[in-house]
């Protein structure tokens, strides 16, 4: 089926889904596969990453999170973690200003300090040259991990209480979730990982608790708006409950 046919099935088939959320993997098989160095299988992720974006502005997907460097990724070679890095530069600064073209909105999210201050400063001007976009919000979650984002809550609850501004009991799901990353955003109601790994991999812990999974055999360089189709009607094929009984 075309994208086009894909994109009219989408639009009679009920809800798109509001927050999509993907854990981009397989970058490293793709290259071997091929031969190639792994470094040049994240630079075709690149490719993957401006299909999902334009799919999600054309479905009407209004936040799109993207998992692009976790924080165990710190544990791999050097090498690889500086060519991650100027790949991230690289990113910013080719693609910000098609990107405020489109009307998206980048956000940059997770343990910055770690980075190193070229790649700060490209992250800062994709954030600042995109700001006020309409038609899609981006996460770029990097050197992210769900437990230390957790964590990160817990500390500064506590940090709260031990100050006497909140009282124990006044923490709730709601006021937890004002402490995340994620702050203000809905929750993901889909979550998309590639090339058939069925693992949460220490995304976004918390926010998943009720997101629907689709898990794709699409190695990530791989994955075009095609594939980001099938996922949201997959979607909406399925009875979302909440933990409530469904219709009979
Ligand atoms: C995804 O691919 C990595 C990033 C988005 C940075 P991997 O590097 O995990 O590739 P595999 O899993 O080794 O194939
Ligand atoms: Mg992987």
């Amino acid at each position: 089926m075309s994208d086009g046919d894909l994109l009219d099935r989408i639009r009679v088939s009920g809800d798109v889904p509001r927050h999509v959320a993907v854990i981009m993997d397989g970058n490293g098989r793709w290259a071997r596969q091929r031969a190639l160095p792994r470094h040049l299988g994240h630079r075709e992720g690149m490719k993957a990453v401006r299909e999902v974006i334009e799919g999600s502005v054309d479905v009407g997907i209004q936040v799109l999170t993207l998992f692009a460097f976790c924080t165990v990724k710190w544990r791999r070679p050097a090498q690889e973690v500086s060519a991650l890095m100027s790949l991230l530069q690289l990113y910013a600064r080719k693609e910000r200003d098609e990107l405020r073209r489109q009307g998206v909105e980048v956000h940059v999210l997770g343990e910055l300090q770690r980075w190193d201050q070229a790649t700060r400063r490209a992250v800062g001007t994709i954030v600042d040259g995109t700001r006020g976009g309409t038609a899609l919000r981006l996460n770029l979650m990097i050197s992210y991990g769900g437990r230390e984002e957790i964590i990160r809550s817990v500390r500064e609850l506590a940090r709260r209480v031990a100050a006497g501004e909140l009282a124990p009991e006044q923490v709730d799901e709601e006021l937890f979730s004002s402490t995340l990353f994620t702050e203000g955003l809905p929750d993901p109601d889909l979550l998309i990982r590639t090339s058939g790994e069925y693992r949460i991999s220490n995304f976004l812990l918390w926010q998943l608790a009720y997101t629907e999974l689709f898990i794709s055999p699409v190695l990530w360089p791989d994955f075009c708006r095609q594939h980001l189709f099938e996922a949201v009607l997959d979607f909406q094929g399925r009875e979302r409950r909440f933990g409530r009984v469904g219709a009979p």
